[in-house]
């Protein structure tokens, strides 16, 4: 049984919706906002109080930007969570192709590698004991309706992978829908690497799908932003994007519903939102094992 959990990126948008909606199960005990700025994360306590009318959360103070931090949060984590929501994320703010002191692109680092290291170091402390669910995109698999190009690699090799890491796999962008893709689909091909390796945890990796109402696209640029949530708004009329309540359910039922398998990355079956499904039906090399090590070895080469 899931008692408690941990969020990261739980001061805004799915993160903060899951936290309200997994504290709607009375099995739940605890909950740890697992949040950069305490600012936010003070406000995001007290309107998670008052909304759920439980006392139940704790904040965690967390830059997954930044390994020192997430291995600090790690320290400071005073017990085992049965499960971890790694949502941190998005579209890496204004500088994110820049590098940090890690060698990876800004974006990489908020998406995946601080990810990595929370996950790992959990593990390594017996401090994450059931379920290890990551933030996954339809971007893996590219997005037409948004002009997200699907990424196309040519080897697959932990080389191109590591390129991936630092930025080189695409030319110079000022538009960090081209890095997303790319990341999100090694995000879900290292989850994969990982359920392998940590047979005693569930590792799912569950695209929210297109949702509307949260802050994901407020550090692109003004043009660009415009462009999204315009077209966000459209589709959201159109049905074709969905609520954010809709997309954090999908967060809680990845956690609680066994149905959806060790190892295995689940997102929209068609379009952005609607009924969810197995992403290595849609595209083959989601489950090709070589590939997955391959993304997890590139990841380590990061790793100090
Ligand atoms: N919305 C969608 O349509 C959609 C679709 C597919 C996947 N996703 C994925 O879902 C996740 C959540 O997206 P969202 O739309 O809810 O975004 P959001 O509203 O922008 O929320 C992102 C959260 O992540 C936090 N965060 C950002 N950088 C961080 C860092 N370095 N360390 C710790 N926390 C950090 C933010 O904190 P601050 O408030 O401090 O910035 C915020 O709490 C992301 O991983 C995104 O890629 C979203």
């Amino acid at each position: 049984m899931i008692k408690s959990v941990l969020i990261t990126g739980a001061n805004a948008g799915l993160g903060k919706e899951s936290a309200r909606q997994l504290a709607q199960k009375s099995s739940i005990e605890k909950i740890y906002l697992g949040c950069r700025n305490p600012q936010k994360a003070k406000l995001a306590k007290q309107g998670l109080e008052e909304l759920t009318a439980r006392d139940i959360f704790e904040v965690l103070p967390i830059d997954v930007s930044n390994l020192t931090s997430v291995r600090k949060a790690v320290a400071l984590l005073p017990e085992p969570v049965d499960a971890l929501i790694m949502n941190a994320g998005g579209t890496g703010g204004k500088k994110f192709q820049k590098h940090t002191q890690d060698g990876v692109t800004q974006i990489f680092a908020v998406n995946l590698l601080g990810h990595a290291v929370l996950a790992e170091e959990l593990i390594k402390a017996g401090k994450l004991q059931q379920v290890a669910l990551y933030a996954g995109s339809e971007a893996a698999r590219g997005v037409k309706e948004m002009g997200m190009k699907r990424p196309e690699l040519k080897t697959s090799s932990v080389d191109e992978f590591v390129s991936i890491c630092n930025g080189a796999f695409y030319a110079d962008t000022k538009d960090a829908t081209v890095p997303y893709g790319p990341l999100k689909y090694m995000a879900a091909l290292w989850m994969s690497a990982m359920a392998r390796q940590h047979s005693a945890i569930r590792f799912i990796t569950m695209s929210p799908g297109a949702t509307t109402g949260t802050e994901g696209f407020n550090t692109l640029s003004p043009v660009r932003q415009y462009l999204m949530k315009g077209m966000m708004q459209v589709m959201l009329w159109l049905g074709k994007v969905h609520r954010v309540e809709v997309g954090a359910q999908r967060y809680v039922d990845g956690l609680f519903n066994s149905a959806y398998q060790n190892g295995g990355f689940y997102a929209s079956k068609q379009g952005l939102t609607g009924a969810v499904g197995e992403q290595g039906v849609l595209f083959k090399d989601i489950n090709n094992e070589s590939f997955q090590d391959n993304a997890y070895q590139a990841i380590q080469r990061f790793i100090k």
